[in-house]
């Protein structure tokens, strides 16, 4: 009996408050996606499970910021991944949500069996709260340096950059990410599980037991345990998320990170009324596939939590990735420094597996890795287009030109030793892509593929049956072959076996095809396909047990013309595709610097000795139109304008050159204190003076708040 019968496969569950980015992409959802569907194609019984994680500070964090509510937020999210996902072509069994009523049952149960065991502690203690707003602050709403390293962006219960996980009061200099307030310190009651005393098992579990886990999930393990673990809170005070299931906790609500992994059962419940037996029986074998930012609360909580629930099976493996930068710089969501996969999807419809197959080339498997549109440009260019789809396109035409469009014989008789070769490369690239799956080296499983297809284009160019089929016409023709040494002294009796050598050529590269279509299906599903369908066979030919046969098209059957698989991506969309990224990091980047000012407090501005509504009246303050602007030579901070004021137009020298654009400003409306008595800047007549409004810092003109007419009177 196999040590495994079944097989549970989940992909972390993405926060439903953005859309995925491609470094979600490779870090989880394609390498669990490419497992999956090899599994699949063995034909074992497997399930793929996933949803969106709708609770905790990161929802009610962007909720506040949109002004919504966190329902409107997990709403819009849970359904932009679901779609981004469908159209990547990662298939999960079931995208479920922990919104749902079965999912707030199975946490309300799991805590109520490990309360009732008598396994958490309840302890009343003084924690961060924020006084402006009014909540306690746990998790992300609460930032500060981390004492690890450095980070002074460090989330209350997570160091983003160097990966440890963290409670508020480890925070230097904390502050509320809500308020920017300095919180003060308030009691609360919650329950906690005590890690510590999982600490030896874990350590006989995982140091011991899970030896072969990848290098980067088990030596942040080993580091962990090394440290030793704490009591940790597995209660919120909270009005979003999943209410604490006791008599005494009003305002309570389960820890984002207790309830989210419960939500891989939850979710096999949703999906099959037999769900116990993928989580309850020994021979599953359960697979989380996660970022390495999750890797202590799938290595270490969850499983103290399925082993002190008791009724579970543990993960047998837990395959983090590490992350994926983009453009030398890290992926950063509050920067927009990042590709969305909806957006992709949008500017190359049609180019998913083009995607995938970049990803997974550069998969963070062992190191962060980088994207960049260059890089993939030219895999795409390269590779897909120049060995993979070029091999098969080939194939297929050549096919069709010389054997009347059907999979010609193999003529035994005529086999040489290349073909014998290339033929043995079959069961080669089986074993090795199949190795390589099953110890989850995706990017290596993935260049085995390519480096066959490579072998196929050799292979070609060594039949060479467009050659063949010259030598052929010419000698027909009674034309001499001078052209071809290698066929020169050929004559007609030569025919025959000049056919059957084309013949071989193309029945092998057909065999390979199919192949092909079989190895790729993991990673390319979407070409897969086409494959199958230029080959006229069903997607049962996918079967992993067909993979290295070379029998899978037989002889004489007709196929269909080729399709293109793969299209050039010119440098052009590489050019739109970096521009986009560096402006929407700039747009982002001044949306935060008018955020943070807004949370700032408003510098105070001194007040002024009283006057007379005579003393105002003297002055004339008119709306004028700005019609030029432009910089004043060797002065950073000046700017020439030219304004209509009606009756005629001024120019005014104004000291805003560091706050404006001059072409962003042309056309806007502006105050005029159109009495000033003139002066010289740097050589330039100053005919009156706008007025501009500060806020700590920033200047923006004082303009009616709707357009009137240049030189309208202002009083
Ligand atoms: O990091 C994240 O995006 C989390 N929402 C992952 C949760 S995985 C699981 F535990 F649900
Ligand atoms: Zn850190």
């Amino acid at each position: 009996m196999a040590k495994f019968n079944r097989y549970l496969i989940t992909a972390a569950l993405p926060y439903a408050n953005g859309p995925v980015h491609i470094g979600h992409l490779a870090g989880c959802y394609l390498p669990a996606d490419i497992y999956v569907r090899y599994l699949r194609a063995k034909k074992v019984d497997v399930k793929f499970v996933c949803g969106t994680d709708e609770h905790g500070v990161p929802i009610t964090i962007k909720a506040m910021k949109e002004g919504v509510t966190p329902q409107d937020i997990v709403d819009k999210y849970h359904k932009i991944i679901g779609d981004s996902f469908a159209a990547m072509g990662i298939s999960f069994d079931i995208f479920s949500r922990t919104s749902n009523a079965i999912h707030h049952k199975t946490s309300q149960d799991f805590f109520l069996k490990m309360y009732n065991d008598g396994l958490f502690e309840v302890k009343e203690s003084e924690q961060y709260f924020d006084p402006e707003k009014n909540v306690f602050l746990a998790d992300r709403y609460i930032i500060g340096t981390c004492p690890k390293c450095g980070n002074d962006r460090a989330y209350g219960d997570q160091c983003e950059r160097c990966g440890s996980s963290l409670s508020p009061d480890e925070l230097i200099n904390p502050h509320s990410a809500l308020s920017n307030a300095v919180p003060v310190k308030k009691k609360t009651k919650h329950w906690y599980m005590p890690l510590q005393n999982y600490e030896p098992w874990l350590k006989q579990w995982i140091l011991e037991e899970h030896k072969e886990w990848k290098n980067n999930v088990y030596g942040q393990c080993k580091s962990w345990l090394e440290q030793g673990l704490q009591s940790r809170a597995m209660t919120r005070d909270s009005n979003w998320g999943i209410q604490v299931p006791l008599p005494d906790a009003e305002g309570k609500v389960l820890y984002v990170w207790f309830d989210a992994p419960i939500g891989y059962i939850s979710a096999t419940k949703e999906l099959t009324d037999n769900w116990a037996d993928y989580w309850c029986k020994d021979d599953t074998k359960l697979v989380h596939f996660i970022g390495k930012d999750n890797i202590v609360f799938h290595c270490v909580i969850f499983p103290a939590m399925l082993k002190a629930h008791g009724d579970f099976v543990l993960p047998e493996n837990v395959p983090a990735n590490e992350f994926l930068n983009l453009e030398g710089d890290k992926v950063s969501t509050s920067r927009n420094w990042a590709v969305w996969v909806n957006d992709y999807i949008e500017d190359f419809p049609d180019q998913q597996d083009v995607l995938r197959y970049v990803l997974c080339s550069i998969a963070p498997e062992t190191k962060d890795s980088d994207f960049t549109w260059k890089d993939f440009q030219d895999r795409n260019n390269n590779e897909l287009v120049a060995v993979f789809g070029n091999f098969i396109n080939r194939a297929m035409v050549l096919m069709h030109k010389l054997c009347g469009g059907k999979v010609p014989p193999l003529h035994e008789a005529f086999i040489e030793e290349g073909d014998r070769d290339m033929l043995k490369e079959f069961g080669i690239a089986k074993e090795k892509i199949e190795n390589s799956l099953e110890n989850y080296r995706f990017r290596e499983a993935q260049a085995e593929v390519i480096e066959f297809a490579r072998k196929g284009n050799g292979y070609m160019q060594k039949t060479a049956p467009w050659i063949l089929a010259s030598v052929i016409e010419n000698l027909t023709n009674g034309k001499s072959n001078e052209k071809y040494p290698q066929y020169v002294h050929c004559t007609e009796q030569d025919i025959p076996y000049l056919k059957a050598r084309i013949d071989i050529s193309l029945h092998i590269s057909l065999q390979m095809t199919a192949n092909l279509a079989i190895f790729s299906h993991p990673f390319l599903p979407f070409t897969a396909r086409k494959i199958c369908h230029m080959l006229k066979v069903v997607d049962r030919m996918l079967e992993w047990e067909n993979a290295g046969s070379d029998k899978l098209v037989n002889v004489g059957y007709s196929l269909r013309p080729p399709e293109l698989l793969f299209k050039k991506i010119e440098d052009a969309q590489v050019k739109d595709q970096v521009e986009k990224l560096h402006a929407r990091l700039k747009a982002a980047t001044a949306a935060a610097a008018a955020a943070d000012a807004a949370l700032a407090p408003a510098a105070e501005t001194p007040a002024k000795p009283e006057i007379q509504y005579d003393d105002f009246a003297k002055l004339d303050l008119r709306v004028g139109t700005i019609l030029k602007a432009e910089k004043v030579e060797k002065a950073d901070k000046l700017l020439k304008l030219l304004v209509d004021i009606g009756t005629e137009q001024r120019t005014v020298v104004s000291g805003i050159a560091m706050h404006f654009n001059p072409d962003e400003i042309v056309g806007k409306q502006v105050t005029l204190v159109a009495n000033l008595a003139p002066r010289k800047m740097r050589g330039i007549e100053s005919q009156g003076m706008i007025l501009m409004a500060e806020d700590n810092g920033k200047l923006v003109f004082v303009n009616p708040n709707e357009a009137v007419k240049p030189g309208s009177g202002v009083s």
